[in-house]
């Protein structure tokens, strides 16, 4: 679809990937973004539109999508890494919680903007997901866990929404370089190269996007029989 003269919104735009989103929305001549965020305050880009929206709040994001009744393009990026949830003890609050923002949180926006998408054209849905949606890990099992159902849900979104025209996009990548990942100091690709790879397909409709090689790989491995990397 065109982008350019579009009216999107992004939700987390204050910072992160969320923030390379509505920046590149706006390269690529997008007329209008909103930046779908829990504190209007934290949005510094003068030429966003800061609008209240916390994605775990039903009433919040049926505000939002009222107020941003003219939006063509979706972009689901908020998230959390739900950190604090161990493998094998303690609470699960921290996987309760990634659960709660990244696959209810997604639905929940998916829902209440389908019928402005339906609306404006069709329009594109894009949900920020992650090679975690294919590869569990002991010390992220709670995010894992989250993206494989945002995963899922995107799948379900895209047959859902297939005859009102919205095109769904699902976004993977391995680590990217933001406040999310700042524990580690594994190699990390650019906000702004997730952005761009995106933009690209939501311009050429296609339907999946992977970021870089470790994804890639990650997809490509799916038929491959169960295996433990070695030294586990
Ligand atoms: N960084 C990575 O390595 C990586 C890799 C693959 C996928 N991802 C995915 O990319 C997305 C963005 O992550 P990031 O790396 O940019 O993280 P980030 O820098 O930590 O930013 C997270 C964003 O989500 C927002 N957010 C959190 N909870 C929210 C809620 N309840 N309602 C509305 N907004 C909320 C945050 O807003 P506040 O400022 O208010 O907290 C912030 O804008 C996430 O879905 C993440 O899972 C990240």
């Amino acid at each position: 679809m065109d982008i350019n003269g579009s009216v999107a919104l992004v939700t987390g735009a204050n910072r992160g990937i969320g923030r390379a989103f509505a920046r590149e929305l706006l390269n690529r001549g997008a007329a209008k973004v909103y930046a779908g965020v829990r504190d209007p305050a934290t949005v510094t880009d003068a030429d966003l539109i800061p609008l209240r929206l916390d994605v775990t709040d039903e009433e919040s994001v049926a505000a939002a999508a009222a107020v941003a009744g003219d939006v063509s393009i979706v972009i689901n990026n908020a998230g959390i890494g739900g950190s604090g949830t161990q493998l094998l003890e303690g609470a699960f609050d921290g996987a309760r919680q990634a659960m709660d923002v990244n696959y209810f949180g997604t639905w929940a926006v998916s829902r209440a903007f389908a019928p402005v998408l339906a609306r404006n054209g069709g329009g594109a849905l894009v949900n920020m997901l992650s090679v975690a949606s294919w590869v569990g890990q002991p010390q992220f099992a709670g995010y894992a866990a989250s993206k494989a159902a945002q995963w899922s849900l995107t799948d379900a979104l895209r047959k859902g929404l297939r005859d009102q025209g919205t095109l769904v996009v699902g976004v993977h990548a391995g680590f990217v370089d933001t406040d999310l990942s700042a524990w580690t100091d594994a190699p990390k690709i650019s906000a702004a190269t997730v952005a761009e790879l995106t933009m690209d397909a939501v311009i050429r409709g296609e339907l999946e996007v992977l970021a870089d090689e470790g994804t890639r790989l990650a997809k490509a491995a799916l038929s491959d029989p169960p295996s433990l990397p070695s030294g586990l």
